[in-house]
């Protein structure tokens, strides 16, 4: 039996809650998110959208009478959680909270739109990413078995001037996205066509948010965006438009160069980082203005992808094997100190055994500090599925993306090994999951560092000696607090 045919037995119809019953109690909303940063971000602008309609979030998916599940599609295994997911809400919903409402956020709901209705029966509202603003509506719209749907992509929305509802963070760092949406096309990837059209937000409000964190404590913001590097503020509108400008306009332009200072002059105490750069639009200036301020932090995500430059080609990635490269080399000449961390995929269309040694011996070249690796996983629609056969075979794909991981391994306690020794500016952010004794927090590079609690607390900034490392983390003992 299917998964969706299992759901239908489960579902029980007719148990929605009209908006004006909601209205008169105290109405709780819990969202859960799935995926990229910017899903994390995007579900803080839909509680803050919804707060001020009256909703406060819960923790406890029981007392809700509005649950969120906010998708991400960029991989199937990423749908199946999500569809497993509502079997759990599902569950709950027959036993434990018959009123409760579901809504799918994201790119899931952008991507299936309202066949998501057809196939999971279970689900009220089906809302895009650039669509939020009307949730409001949407649940008003929601009763006696009736469901809601808005999945229009916009070439302006940037949720600009919304103050996120901080979820279920730490207090001390935070995301704030830049960026909407993606013009990249990489031919495996399903994000343009469920983001939609790459814009930037108005840097005024961007400046204007990080100020804020700055009142409320926060102690580092990272910028948020597909390719942050292609920002690009010329009063509004998608970026493609940008070329019909007059020189004149076109020169009062804020590039993503000019952004990251501005951020950075918000408070030498607000530490910035950024993902993710893409490496055909990472210019020297962003690595010159990262070098100058020493509160950008030296860290660059980076995706290559592949190490072949016909794969890249195939991916629609524009660059090739010799150009990142020399964006590493340059990167180690202006930031000598940079972290630098890397997505992969193993098993794309065609990749040969030649074509995955390419992939090892970049990663040898470059020893990346950190990697995300996946192997290939063919997304409906996408030009890799139109035009390309997925003929590498499930088990080449998983047995090169171990040897990935292998020797990603390696080379992250190779990084970590050379730390050994050295002192570094630590931002604490909480207390270690392996001990209440200890506390962890990250260097500007971007790895995490553990060492003993004594008096020091989380939005500390300390200075640590690194005395050992694993592969993934590096421990050591507090010299000094800044
Ligand atoms: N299959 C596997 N990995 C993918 N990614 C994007 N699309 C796919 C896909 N279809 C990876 C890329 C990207 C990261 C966010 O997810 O490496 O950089
Ligand atoms: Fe997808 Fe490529 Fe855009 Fe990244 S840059 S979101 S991989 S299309």
């Amino acid at each position: 039996m299917k998964d969706t045919e299992k759901l239908i037995d489960f579902t029980r119809q007719g148990e929605t809650l009209e908006l004006s019953q909601i209205k008169d109690s105290n109405k709780k909303m819990y969202i859960e998110s799935y995926g990229c940063q910017m899903n994390f971000s995007d579900s803080e602008i839909v509680a803050s959208i919804l707060t001020k309609e009256g909703f406060s979030t819960t923790p406890n998916i029981e007392d809700a009478d509005v649950v969120f599940v906010n998708t991400c599609s960029i991989r199937e295994k990423a749908e199946q959680t999500v569809r497993n997911r509502l079997k759990v809400y599902n569950a709950i919903k027959k036993k434990q909270n018959p009123k409760m409402l579901v809504g799918v956020l994201g790119c899931m709901a952008e991507r299936l739109k309202d066949k998501f209705l057809e196939e999971e029966k279970l689900v009220d509202i089906v809302v895009g990413p650039d669509a939020y603003r009307d949730l409001p509506n949407l649940i008003d719209e929601v009763h006696d078995g009736r469901k809601a749907v808005n999945v229009i992509l916009s070439k302006e929305e940037t949720y600009a001037e919304i103050s996120p509802v901080r979820l279920g963070g730490n207090g001390i760092t935070a995301f704030v996205s830049i960026t909407r949406g993606c013009d990249n096309m990489c031919s495996f990837c399903v994000v343009p066509f469920t983001r939609g059209r790459e814009r930037s937000r108005d840097p005024k409000s961007i400046v204007d948010e990080c100020k804020q964190l700055v009142v409320d404590g926060y102690k580092e913001v990272t910028l948020l965006g597909q390719n942050v590097d292609s920002y690009l503020w010329y009063g509004g509108g998608p970026k493609k438009d940008f070329g019909k400008l007059s020189q004149e306009e076109q020169d009062k332009s804020i590039n993503f160069a000019e952004l990251l200072a501005m951020v950075a002059e918000v408070s030498t105490s607000l530490r910035v980082r950024f993902s993710t750069s893409h490496p055909k639009d990472m210019q020297d200036d962003v690595l010159y203005t990262i070098a100058k301020y020493e509160n950008i932090c030296n860290y660059i995500h980076l995706p290559v992808q592949s190490g072949n430059s016909r794969i890249l080609k195939l991916m629609n990635r524009g660059y090739t094997r010799e150009w990142y490269l020399n964006r590493i080399e340059a990167i180690r000449k202006i930031i000598p100190d940079c972290g630098i961390s890397m997505d992969i995929i193993s098993g794309f269309c065609t990749e040969t055994e030649e074509d995955h040694k390419d992939t090892l011996s970049l990663m040898e070249a470059v020893k990346y500090d950190f990697g995300y690796m996946f192997s290939y996983s063919e997304r409906p629609n996408t030009q890799a599925q139109r035009k390309l056969n997925d003929d590498v075979s499930k088990e080449t794909k998983k047995r090169r993306l171990q040897e990935i991981i292998d020797l990603q391994m390696k080379h992250a306690f190779i990084r970590n090994k050379e730390q050994v020794g050295k002192i570094h500016k630590v931002l604490i952010e909480g207390v270690s999951k392996k001990s209440k004794e200890e506390l962890f927090g990250r260097n500007s590079q971007n790895t995490v560092i553990v060492f003993p609690r004594e008096h020091y607390k989380p939005g500390d900034y300390v200075l640590v000696n690194v005395e050992d490392c694993t592969s993934a983390t590096l421990k050591g003992k507090v010299t000094k607090i800044i």
